[in-house]
C-alpha cells in the first residue's frame, strides 16, 4: 500500500513490553494524534453494556461498533463529557473487550474508525495489528518486546502498588497465557506478530527514556520529523 501524505507511526508489541507508554511519548514528541486501539475495543464493550445489552450479544456489538463516534483527547476517552479511561482501563473491561474483539464484522467497523484517525499533523497508533493489518502503509513500524521475566517484573511493580497480592510467578503465568492467546493463529489478521517490515525493539535491558530515544531515532530514519 502507498504511504499516506500524513505520517503514521504504527506500533505493535507484547503485553507489558512498554508499547503503550512509548507510543504516547512518541505522539507527544512529534506532536501527533494518538490512537490506543485497545481503548477503542474497551470503549465499544463499555457502550454495549451501558446500553443494557449483554456483552455476548453479537448483533448489538456489531451495531454499536458501526454507530459509535469515539472522542479521544490524548489518553482520555470521552463519553458524554466524562473521561471514562479510569473505568475502562481495568482488567474487567480488558476482558470484555477481548470477548467482542474477534467478531469479524466488528473488526471491519473498527478498522474504518481507526483509519479515520489519520489526521494532520500525524498519527501514532498502538495495538496488536497496527503494522500487520490496519496501517500497513505506516511510515515507521515498530514491534516492542522484552523477555517474559522482565515484562512480569514490570507488571509486578504495578501490582505491588495496587496491593493485589499477586506473586511474580502468578504474573509470569498470566503473561504466558496472554501471549499464547494474542499470537494464536485462530485470531487470523488480528493475531500479534511482527510485520515483515517492522523494526523489532527489545526493551529488556532498556529503561523508558532509552527505549524512547531509540524509537525516535528509528522513526527519524524512516523520514518522520516534527
Ligand atoms: O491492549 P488492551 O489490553 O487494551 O486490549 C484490550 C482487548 O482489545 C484485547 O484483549 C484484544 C483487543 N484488541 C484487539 O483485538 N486488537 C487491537 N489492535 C487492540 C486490542
Amino acid at each position: 500500500m502507498k504511504e499516506t501524505p500524513t505520517p503514521i507511526i504504527a506500533i505493535d508489541g507484547t503485553t507489558s513490553s512498554g508499547k503503550g507508554t512509548i507510543a504516547y511519548k512518541l505522539a507527544e514528541h512529534f506532536g501527533f494524534n494518538y490512537l490506543n486501539s485497545g481503548a477503542l475495543y474497551r470503549l465499544i464493550a463499555y457502550v454495549i453494556v451501558q446500553n443494557g445489552h449483554s456483552i455476548n450479544d453479537v448483533e448489538k456489538a456489531i451495531e454499536t461498533a458501526r454507530n459509535i463516534s469515539p472522542v479521544f483527547e490524548g489518553k482520555k476517552v470521552i463519553v458524554e463529557g466524562q473521561d471514562i479511561w479510569p473505568i475502562i482501563s481495568s482488567q474487567e473491561w480488558g476482558q470484555n473487550a477481548s470477548i467482542i474483539s474477534p467478531i469479524p464484522e466488528l473488526r471491519i467497523a473498527v478498522h474504518e474508525l481507526q483509519r479515520k484517525m489519520i489526521q494532520h499533523p500525524g498519527l501514532v497508533a498502538e495495538g496488536r495489528d497496527m503494522c500487520t493489518h490496519v496501517f500497513t502503509d505506516a511510515h515507521a513500524k515498530l514491534y516492542l518486546d522484552a523477555h517474559i521475566e522482565e515484562r512480569a517484573r514490570r507488571r509486578h511493580k504495578d501490582e505491588l502498588e495496587k496491593n493485589t497480592g499477586k506473586t511474580l510467578e502468578d504474573i509470569i503465568e498470566e503473561i504466558r497465557i496472554r501471549d499464547e492467546r494474542d499470537m494464536h493463529p485462530s485470531r487470523g489478521n488480528a493475531r500479534l506478530r511482527p510485520a515483515e517490515d517492522s523494526h523489532i525493539v527489545d526493551t529488556s535491558d532498556m529503561d523508558i527514556s532509552e527505549t524512547l530515544e531509540k524509537c525516535i531515532n528509528l522513526c527519524r530514519e524512516k523520514g518522520v520529523s516534527i
